[in-house]
């Protein structure tokens, strides 16, 4: 077996943030198939050894645990290599295919690293220099457009060159251990199933937290925010893993179909939804961890008048049997209270109560996702109290550390992905009517929004938000997690 990964986006940043780390760890396991090399593609002019120096120094900025030593750089570096090119030129596109045709490998994979507004093009001149053969596949990373008909125009172009089943659109919340973890609990478990449902569930909230800021993207988030940089499509691909039936089986299109339908599901849109149960909310100065930092609107490449929201909480349901009248929340933001993303899935109190402090109590269950990773289990037991005949619960909880259990076992969310990619598995891969039915629902919000001339509300950098998510939930008698 042969095997050339040709990245467009070669000197970028996701590339050597990213890419490169997770291509070296796989090369670490022993994981990449026998026979790979990769192609760098960029702008400048660089030659193989200038490029892996380029590499190699990007290196230092990796986290500790996962930087190669030198002499493990330089084998891996062995595989590396530069191809030059301006990408609107076809000659250009001919020079890449006598480079790839003089191998013949036997697979040949398309990453495309770069702006999504590049991603017609390049697919256009792939075809026209002949270089999607059957046994290519592109990789699409996110954003994938800007709203639903920026999307489809994407989609339609790449759809013309090569088939769905060649084309891996990625959104690297799905290549999580955690997130992978959430599809074995409910359908790899019996215990949970006749519980996930409306009977028995109260309410589910989605939180995806970030300490971050947008460090050096400003002028990338200015046009983007996070509804269209979380809310579209990690947000609601967890909502769709947590919310969808149990595939008919593990294969990729089986597991789509049921995220199609969730997406499907989601309650529309109307002026009066639109106006309570969305905020948005943009930050402002505050501490992190101790430390000063400043607002949004004074980052880097980001207008001192900005309206673009770091901060989005939303209120929704899915409308079918299983669902009908639950309320799924979802929030997410940069410069938030801590780096915290967590599912906590909270069930309705018994029907009955006999013991003086149960009411108002309930269990839980909560999936985190990072940095922790695992399982906690909410349930309440009887009370030690010294009095005698004390009649009272307190919370205790399982908790189950999936980082100590399976520690050096795991597969970071991008090395995963770029294995499924050469092995040519899709099922943690976003299907085109998926990622078009997700815009679709987040449409009518970008539209409000236009209109709206409020703005976001502002928080300060190290909270959880504008106090409006408070408020929004405490409508239907909740609280988020961490407030109650
Ligand atoms: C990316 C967003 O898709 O996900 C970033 O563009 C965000 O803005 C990042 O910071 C979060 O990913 P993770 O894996 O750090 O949770």
């Amino acid at each position: 077996m042969s095997f050339d990964l040709v990245l467009f986006g070669g000197t970028g940043d996701l590339c050597w943030r990213k890419l490169m780390p997770a291509l070296f760890q796989a090369f670490k396991h022993g994981t990449l198939p026998a026979g790979v090399r990769i192609i760098g593609i960029g702008r400048d002019d660089l030659s193989d050894e200038r490029y892996r120096a380029l590499i190699a120094s990007r290196f230092g900025d990796v986290e500790l645990e996962k930087r190669p030593s030198s002499e493990e750089f330089d084998r891996f570096a062995a595989l590396l290599e530069f191809v030059s090119m301006d990408l609107s030129k076809p000659e250009h596109y001919s020079f890449l295919k006598n480079k790839l045709d003089q191998r013949q490998a036997d697979t040949v994979v398309m990453y495309l690293a770069t702006a999504p507004n590049l991603f017609a093009t390049i697919a256009e001149q792939l075809r026209a220099a002949g270089l999607n053969t059957p046994h290519t596949r592109i990789v699409l990373e996110k954003p994938l457009g800007h709203d639903l008909a920026s999307n489809r125009a994407i989609n339609h172009t790449v759809g013309q060159v090569f088939s769905e089943q060649q084309i891996y659109r990625i959104d690297h919340y799905l290549g999580k251990p955690a997130v992978q973890n959430l599809f074995a609990l409910r359908f790899g478990n019996a215990l949970f199933e006749p519980l996930w449902r409306r009977e028995h569930i109260a309410n589910i909230q989605i939180t995806i937290a970030e300490e971050l800021g947008v460090e050096k993207r400003g002028a990338f988030y200015e046009t983007t925010g996070a509804l269209r940089d979380m809310v579209q499509n990690h947000a609601l691909q967890l909502l769709c893993a947590i919310g969808m039936e149990p595939p008919i089986n593990s294969h990729a299109d089986a597991i789509r179909d049921e995220k199609l339908k969730v997406l499907r599901s989601l309650k529309p849109w109307t002026t009066e939804t639109l106006a309570q149960d969305v905020i948005r909310g943009q930050y402002s100065a505050g501490a992190i961890a101790g430390q000063a930092v400043p607002g949004y609107r004074e980052e880097l490449g980001v207008s001192p008048s900005s309206n673009t929201e770091t901060f989005v909480a939303l209120r929704t349901e899915i409308m079918n049997w299983r669902w009908a009248g639950v309320p799924f929340y979802i929030r997410t933001g940069k410069r938030l209270a801590g780096r915290d993303s967590r599912i906590v899935v909270n069930f309705r109190p018994t029907p009955h109560a006999i013991f003086n402090s149960q009411i108002g109590m309930a269990n839980r269950l909560v999936i985190n996702l990072q940095p922790k990773d695992g399982l906690e289990l909410h349930l309440l037991a009887q009370a030690q109290d010294k009095r005698q005949n004390s009649n009272n619960l307190a919370p205790v909880h399982l908790d189950l550390d999936f980082d100590k259990r399976f520690g050096a076992e795991r597969v970071g969310a991008y090395e995963r992905l770029l294995l499924d990619v050469m092995d040519g598995r899709l099922n943690l891969f976003v299907r085109s009517d998926e990622q078009e039915e997700a815009w679709r629902w987040v449409e009518p919000i970008i539209d409000h929004w236009r209109n709206d001339t409020q703005g976001p509300r502002p928080y300060a950098s190290g909270t959880w938000g504008p106090s409006a998510t408070s408020a929004m939930i405490a409508r239907d008698g909740s609280c988020w997690s961490e407030e109650c």
